[in-house]
This record gives C-alpha cells, sequence and structure tokens, in this order.
C-alpha cells in the first residue's frame, strides 16, 4: 500500500501545487473565494460529468480541492498547478495536448475529455495535512 502524506499550509489561496501519488501528479489548490462562488455558479446542467464543489471536496474544506493531474481524454498532465499560468478559459485546469478545460472545480467544460479529474481517496489528518491513498 502506497500512501502520500501532504503539507498544504503553504498553499495560498489561488494558488495549485503538483505533487506524486503512486508515480502519478495530483495536483492540491487552494481555491479563493471567488473560484469558490464559479464552481457554484455553474448549473449542473452544463457540465458533462455533473458533480457539486461539495461532492468534490471534503466537510469544513470546500476551499482545498485535491484531484489526480492526468487528463481523462489520454492522460496528459494539464497546465495550471505549480507550472505556467495557464488555466484555460474556464480558469481551473488546461490540457494542451488536445485542448481540454477545467473549471475551479476541475470538472471538464469544454474540449474531448470525457469526465472531471479524478478526486482520489484521501483525508485530512490535521487542518493543514492530508493522506492521499
Ligand atoms: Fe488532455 Fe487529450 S490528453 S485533451
Amino acid at each position: 500500500e502506497s500512501t502520500t502524506e501532504l503539507d498544504i499550509s503553504a498553499i495560498e489561496p489561488g494558488q495549485a501545487i503538483k505533487a506524486v501519488f503512486r508515480k502519478q501528479p495530483v495536483f492540491v489548490r487552494n481555491l479563493t473565494q471567488k473560484e469558490m462562488d464559479e464552481a457554484d455558479a455553474v448549473p449542473l446542467s452544463r457540465l458533462r460529468d455533473p458533480e457539486t464543489l461539495e461532492e468534490r471536496t471534503k466537510e469544513g474544506h470546500r476551499n482545498i480541492l485535491v484531484t489526480m493531474g492526468v487528463c481523462t481524454h489520454l492522460g496528459c498532465v494539464p497546465l495550471g498547478a505549480g507550472e505556467g499560468e495557464n488555466r484555460g478559459e474556464f480558469g481551473g485546469y488546461f490540457c494542451p495536448c488536445h485542448g481540454s478545460s477545467y473549471d475551479t472545480a476541475a470538472r471538464i467544460r469544454k474540449g474531448p475529455a470525457p469526465s472531471n479529474l479524478v478526486v482520489p481517496d484521501y483525508e485530512f489528518t490535521s487542518d493543514t495535512t492530508i493522506l492521499i491513498g
């Protein structure tokens, strides 16, 4: 069994980091209030893979979005965490391989990817530490 423990205390609001979990990239993002509001404002009927921000985060920590950094199209690593500032037109992540755009809840909004960036199993082990896996 392999797990990854991450100290997330240094991630500023609006910032996303890239870490590694089971040899794959994982993104941890500290959402601003504006980014959470943007996610909340999207009707589920407009989403290809309908999920609320609540369903994609942990209770009491809705500002912390943890996802795999693996595009659900063909597995490229999207931009927007830890490198570059290209977050695409929906403000989340952008996959340069074939142009999939994800929103601030890392939900697919445009391009060929069929589904949202995957939220791995994880838990908060303190207010500033998460354990993935
Ligand atoms: Fe991301 Fe194709 S692998 S859009």
